[in-house]
């Protein structure tokens, strides 16, 4: 469908982490099949989280891409880009960019590319109501030009910190141990989760209320498995959280096992990499200057 675009950012931080594998990634690889018009951006100009020296920033933002391309991401079929790379040279310099808050920034992201649909995490919800109140406001005063964007809320909602299920698995934890990611090496994905927080009943069951900790595995070991949490939890029967732990670790270590050796053989190929980034932010460019024209011309700039 010709009429329909989606749109959806990643923070630069090197690696994605299981929630962004398990919340974004995986959905934005089935998109590529479902819409058209797909970009992917590589968000680097709210570096908050992210490196801020250059050298370092730019070996992160090549680690992404590498990271993506491994879970899937086909830039034959989606735009991969690098929102820097698409903001004016004068943006940059001035730092009007990065004086809007994250937020603010992914609305006009979202906007400049008249997106259609948005995937995005329980977490980003909030987000998305500001995108729609945006485009409406624009809309009221300019004439219906901006598609008020949906948003796409992908399957897996918020995968939890292993330390504490009360908050979500986020890459800026201090707590080394709470976040896996998807280079993370057997090893460490097995001790991370044998440190993982439980409570003390040692049946396995799923209840997201009463049971944060065993409940964030279950759901874990459900979407890596492609098992439903009935099913995973019926597998479970008679295994106790300390041996439950080790079959968790298991799977998501079988999941990644691929995508980490493609990670690995695509690092080698930097010209590569660059090269994707460039042609798809070349791309993304095409499809912002007519949208940015019009705006202008509407709001008589
Ligand atoms: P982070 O929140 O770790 O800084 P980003 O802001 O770069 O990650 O988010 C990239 C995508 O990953 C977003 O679509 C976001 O909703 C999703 N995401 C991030 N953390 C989680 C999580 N713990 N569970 C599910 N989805 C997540
Ligand atoms: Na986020």
């Amino acid at each position: 469908d010709s009429t329909k675009r989606v749109f959806s950012g990643i923070q630069p931080t090197g690696t994605p982490h299981l929630g962004n594998y398990l919340g974004a990634i995986e959905s934005w690889v089935r998109l590529q099949e479902e819409y058209g018009s797909v970009l992917y951006s590589i968000v680097d100009l709210h570096s908050i989280t992210v490196p801020q020296n250059p050298a370092l920033l730019h070996q992160s933002i090549l680690d992404m891409t590498a990271a993506l391309l491994a879970c899937g991401i086909d830039p034959e079929k989606s735009i991969l880009f690098q929102q820097s790379q698409t903001k004016s040279a004068k943006q940059k310099q001035d730092g009007t960019a990065g004086l809007l808050t994250y937020p603010v920034l992914q609305a006009a992201d979202i906007l400049l590319y008249k997106s259609t649909h948005v995937p995005v995490g329980e977490d980003q919800v909030q987000h998305m109501e500001l995108v729609q109140d945006l485009a409406q406001g624009f809309n009221k005063k300019y004439g219906e030009f901006f598609p008020v964007p949906k948003s796409i809320l992908t399957p897996m909602k918020k995968v939890k910190s292993l330390r504490d299920p009360s908050a979500k698995m986020s890459k800026s934890d201090p707590d080394k141990l709470a976040t896996i990611r998807i280079t993370d090496t057997p090893e460490e994905i097995v001790q991370k989760f044998r440190k993982a927080v439980t409570d003390f009943t040692s049946e396995v069951t799923y209840d997201p209320v009463h049971r944060e900790g065993v409940s964030n595995m279950v759901a874990i070991h459900a979407a890596v498995s492609g098992l439903s949490v009935e099913e995973v939890v019926r597998h479970s029967a008679g295994i106790d959280t300390a041996r439950y732990k080790l079959l968790v670790a298991e799977a998501v270590i079988e999941k990644f096992a691929p995508i980490k050796s493609e990670i690995e053989k695509l690092k080698m190929d930097k010209d590569h990499l660059e090269s994707v980034l460039q042609v798809g932010s070349a791309k993304a460019k095409e499809l912002a200057h007519p949208v940015c024209q019009e705006v202008k011309k509407l709001v008589g700039f």
